[in-house]
């Protein structure tokens, strides 16, 4: 009886145990292995799950029953995300929120990551490139080195960006990219570059079972509103009256993906039995120019909606589509959200966060 009340103690002590390093051996004496626990759901790990992408993600696996544990240092991230699953009708004992930055190493006992912390967008990545830099290298080679102790599944969401300015249309997997590894975004796409990197280091070397995303722009509800990506920027501006802004001529093209194809995609990758690690295009094929794309905004929320072109910012590509062929072909996933009707379902949100907002 005395030894099953240790054991127990010593599973939730180490469950919730904050790493002091690397080079803490005490501690790390106590970690056990993950593994799967008859009758205990999936114990999963979501970095960044505080963020626009991720607190979808955490809708989704919450909602398939498993037990979440985020782990989020709120730079881009909000509460208000993620508060539901904090207050009494939520999951009970199966959702956990960690305030930790993920340069510092951390531990917890889990069976899968998803490694989303990073800000996405350039207004935040820019705001301070080597933070950007550390979390996409330091901060993945902490979640690599969890993962790998606790032999658990390791998800990277890698982006479109490690393509550069590309050369080549639609872009496949197997293109290399065209970064300007001394420009103002490198911060961000060398980071991610290097970050598939480890992921790939540690699954030759170390045998750990890695996936690896890049991922197309999203667009949907929780996207910040102040973050300068153009579909959030064009959809604020219209629900307040403002002109949408353009920058350069509007001839650039991008696809833009809703938020709920793209976890479906996460978790397909996440759970194929087929050994499929990536990487893999996640993203909507649809190409649109920025001019279409405000004339769509225009159609959902007013017609009478300006537009205003501004300078364009250093590196920002001309076009990119994704090929998601391996992504039909590997896990069976395509995206099935329209542009439009992903668009009404932002709009809904934006209107009552801005309502929300002009009440307080
Ligand atoms: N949204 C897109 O269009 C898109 C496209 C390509 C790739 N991605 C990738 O998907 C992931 C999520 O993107 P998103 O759009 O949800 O961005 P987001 O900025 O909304 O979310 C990022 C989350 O990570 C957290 N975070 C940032 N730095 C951290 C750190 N050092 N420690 C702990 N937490 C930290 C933020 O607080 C936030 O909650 C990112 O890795 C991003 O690179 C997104």
């Amino acid at each position: 009886m005395v030894a099953r009340d240790v054991a127990d103690w010593r599973r939730l002590a180490t469950r919730t145990i904050m790493s002091g390093g690397d080079g803490d051996a005490k501690r790390r004496a106590t970690i056990q292995k993950a593994r799967p626990r008859a009758g205990e759901p999936r114990r999963v790990l979501v970095t960044g799950g505080a963020g626009f992408v991720g607190s979808h993600l955490v809708d989704a696996l919450l909602a398939r029953g498993d037990h979440v544990l985020v782990l989020d240092n709120f730079f881009t991230g909000s509460h208000r995300n993620i508060e539901r699953h904090l207050r009494e009708d939520a999951p009970k004992g199966r959702f956990e929120v960690i305030r930790h930055d993920v340069v510092e190493p951390f531990l917890v006992e889990i069976d899968e990551v998803y490694h989303l912390a990073c800000p996405a967008s350039p207004i935040h990545y820019k705001f301070n490139p080597v933070k950007t830099i550390k979390t996409n290298v330091v901060g993945t080679l902490n979640a690599l080195g969890l993962a790998k102790r606790c032999k658990a599944k390791f998800l990277l969401t890698s982006t479109s960006e490690v393509y550069g300015d590309p050369l080549e249309h639609p872009q496949k997997e197997s293109y290399w990219g065209n970064v300007n590894p001394i420009g103002e975004r490198a911060c961000y796409d060398e980071g991610k570059r290097c970050a598939e990197t480890l992921a790939f280091d540690y699954h030759r070397e170390h045998g750990l079972d890695i996936r690896v995303a890049r991922i197309f722009n999203t667009y949907g509800p929780r996207m910040a509103m102040d973050d300068g990506r153009v579909v959030s920027n064009f959809v604020a501006q219209a629900l307040e009256g403002k002109p949408m802004t353009i920058y350069g001529d509007g001839t650039q093209t991008r696809s833009f993906q809703y938020v709920s194809d793209l976890v479906a995609g996460l978790m397909a990758l996440m759970d194929n039995d087929v050994g499929f690690i990536g990487p893999v295009n996640l993203g909507n094929p649809g190409e649109f120019t920025m001019l279409e794309l405000a004339e769509k905004v225009r159609a959902v929320v007013d017609p009478e909606a300006k537009i205003v072109f501004c300078e364009n910012t250093a590196d920002d590509p001309s076009r990119r589509k994704p090929d998601i062929s391996l992504a039909r072909e590997k896990l069976g996933w395509e995206p099935t959200v329209k542009l439009e009707d992903g668009l009404r379902m932002m709009v809904d949100d934006f209107r009552e966060r801005i309502e929300e907002r002009a009440a307080r």
